[in-house]
């Protein structure tokens, strides 16, 4: 491969740049749970040691005599040593006299609302691991869970894990189809499901959808419903099982299984934006510590603050940081069940009004939306409780960011941007809020006991400039494989270098103080004139104008320039789309980062296509203009989106 190809699959231009700073308030600083920096240097330096002190945070039934086993790309963490994630969750809580701390703030779309203190969890936990025991179930057998954003759905992760079942949680909005493939995968034994779930005012008919996915599923053996509405479903005898029955007649105490720190804790499907679904598998010890600690350092928690994370437990979010993390760390946690818009536009900021919630955890995506829907709905409500907000998921435009700062934060509250994936199962980049100054749209630094890097396509390490994100050690919320798949463990994730670097897929640039600022997905990467140039950039820039909410852009062949940008573009509510405001928006990507990323043509869509997580699916924008077909549509939020935009797309270029 010549220099320049090397270049070309590799370093990436970085375009934009941002100034502006937000250092952490004195009193931020002075109350937080870090106030000094040193401790990543050190941390760096040794990470394992790092790593076995942060493992004291937990309760170990036997103690681990090794740190770390690392026989690339395998790694082994804490070995010798046995725990249990339940009990961590909740014994070690109520033993420390916190029994009658709120746990779970709990919200239905309705309105209704359960508090259920640390107590009322473990007691339920307990009663429903019995009642999965009385069903079969042993250590190592794989439950499925299909639930609403429900207390039962963490309940039911928190008796597999209490005695060493491994969950496999199914995304609710996922279809029938997509649960059938995964529980096949897991080979899982046992569905735990609701009658429904409430999302915008509409029922999500959860049991009549898993009806028809396990009559394909022959591993399925018993089905648990919880009882969440009173929706019609069918019952088959011997079966199906109501969960509020089973519980009736179940033993109030179950003694916590002790697991090997290696033993599996849960297996998550991730597809991410392309390709078939991949079975994740995480282990008990590793990503519990990973979890706790990075939920404590990054989140800042403190005794009295109200914690809401807005993932669904469908995802890594929801495991990591509504369940697992903030559990280990003792948290009162916010958990919601509906959407942000109903009844109205402002229920998010209506339900922070109401619990007073402190810590506030979402997605770019939602941002956006928010962006988009106006101003209006947040100043209506009293969002002073808030002191610290998070963003997940994808690159946080920067102005995006600039909104969340100020209509949601107050202008006071430190925003930690927080890099991870499915896969790493913890945060990996980010800032510590009591530490760093922050930079819109850019993540931070690797966290404490983690070593992350910038390379180029021969593993020469960019310091400052665009290229492939890197991690370059072990850490203990890895990944510790692919169900059932060990080889494309290795190809996808440890061969772009060598076998002892892990490649997450994403492009980052590092600026001269040292903070990495996500590009977006390799694969999504434009090529324009011999540049590369990271999505992201390009769509900040169009974000940043006035009228735009938000922005997908894609390379599209090109005879001359290889590539030409198209873009994809949501108005603001209020602004219309018109051949002059696509012309501004061209040259207003010129006046921020260059004639180089001038879009060649621009289309306006009320909707771009998302998954259910809410990642832009830049793929099936590239087919539309490309006119190839789309390929796999399964995981969008909303295939007609898409439809949509291809026929727009096709009678734009007639016209
Ligand atoms: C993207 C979600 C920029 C990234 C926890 C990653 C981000 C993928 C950020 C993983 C962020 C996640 N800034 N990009 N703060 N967080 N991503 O598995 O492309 O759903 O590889 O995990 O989301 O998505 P996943």
């Amino acid at each position: 491969m010549g220099d320049t190809e090397d270049r070309l699959d590799s370093e990436i231009s970085t375009l934009l740049t941002e100034e502006r700073s937000f250092p952490p308030s004195e009193e931020f600083q002075r109350l937080a749970f870090v106030r000094n920096g040193d401790i990543r240097e050190r941390s760096w330096a040794e990470p394992e040691q790092f790593w076995a002190n942060a493992a004291q945070g937990l309760h170990w039934f036997k103690p681990f005599d090794r740190v770390l086993e690392w026989d690339p790309p395998n790694a082994k963490w804490f070995l010798g040593g046995q725990l249990n994630a339940s009990y961590n969750c909740l014994d070690r809580h109520i033993k420390a006299g916190q029994r009658n701390k709120a746990a779970l703030i709990w919200e239905g779309e309705p309105g209704e609302c359960r508090v259920l203190t640390y107590w009322d969890l473990y007691r339920e936990v307990n009663l429903f691991a019995n009642a999965l025991k009385g069903l079969g179930v042993a250590k190592g057998d794989r439950v499925a869970i299909y639930m609403p954003m429900i207390p039962e759905a963490v309940i039911a992760m928190l008796a597999c894990a209490r005695i060493g079942a491994v969950h496999v949680v199914v995304f609710g909005g996922f279809s029938a189809e997509a649960l059938r493939d995964r529980i096949n995968d897991a080979q899982a034994k046992v569905l735990i499901t609701a009658d429904g779930g409430y999302r915008r005012g509409q029922i999500l008919p959860l049991k009549h959808d898993a009806d028809y996915a396990i009559k394909e599923t022959p591993c399925i053996e018993h089905v648990v419903v919880v009882q969440r509405g009173n929706f019609p479903l069918r019952f088959k005898e011997g079966r199906d099982h109501w969960y509020h029955r089973l519980l009736e007649d179940a033993d109030p105490y179950c003694p916590p299984e002790p697991c090997d720190a290696e033993d599996i804790l849960f297996i998550l499907h991730t597809s991410g934006t392309t390709g078939k679904p991949k079975g994740i598998v995480h282990t008990t010890g590793g990503y519990m510590v990973g979890t706790y600690t990075t939920t404590k350092y990054v989140f800042d928690l403190r005794h009295d603050d109200v914690y809401w994370c807005t993932a669904d437990i469908g995802w890594i979010t929801g495991h990591s940081y509504i369940v697992y993390g903030p559990l280990a760390a003792g948290a009162t946690c916010v958990m919601y069940e509906g959407a942000p818009n109903w009844p109205d536009r402002d229920r998010f900021w209506q339900v922070v009004e109401k619990h007073g919630v402190s810590i506030f955890y979402t997605a770019p995506t939602a941002i956006r939306a928010f962006m988009k829907w106006g101003d209006e709905w947040p100043a209506r409500r009293d969002l002073s409780t808030l002191r610290l907000l998070g963003s997940v998921g994808e690159p946080i435009n920067p102005e995006a960011w600039m909104w969340y700062h100020e209509h949601i934060g107050g202008k006071r509250c430190p925003i930690v941007d927080t890099w991870w994936q499915t896969e790493t199962g913890m945060i990996m980049i980010t800032t510590l809020p009591g530490v760093d100054a922050t930079t819109p749209g850019t993540a931070g630094l690797p966290v404490p006991g983690v070593r992350a890097t910038i390379f180029n396509a021969d593993r020469k390490e960019i310091k400052t400039g665009g290229g492939l994100l890197a991690v370059t050690h072990p850490w203990p919320a890895m990944l510790r494989g692919i169900w059932g798949d060990p080889e494309r463990y290795k190809e996808q994730y440890w061969s772009k270098w060598d076998q002892e670097t892990y490649f997450p897929s994403d492009g980052a640039k590092r600026s001269e103080n040292g903070y990495f600022t996500l590009l977006g997905r390799v694969d999504d990467v434009l090529s324009v004139a011999g540049h590369r140039i990271g999505t992201m950039e390009v769509e900040s820039a169009l974000v940043d104008h006035s009228a735009v909410a938000e922005a997908a852009v894609v390379g599209i062949a090109h005879e001359i320039k290889g590539q030409a940008i198209v873009a994809f573009v949501t108005l603001k509510e209020g602004s219309e789309a018109s051949s002059s405001v696509e012309a501004n928006l061209k040259e207003h990507v010129v006046k921020k980062i260059g004639a180089i990323a001038r879009p060649e043509r621009i289309v306006f869509s009320a909707d771009l296509p998302k998954t259910r997580s809410g990642k832009i699916m830049r793929r099936l924008l590239r087919a539309i203009g490309e006119g190839k077909i789309l390929g796999d549509t399964t995981t969008l939020a909303d295939p007609t989106t898409v439809e949509g935009l291809r026929r727009k797309y096709e009678e734009q270029e007639e016209a």
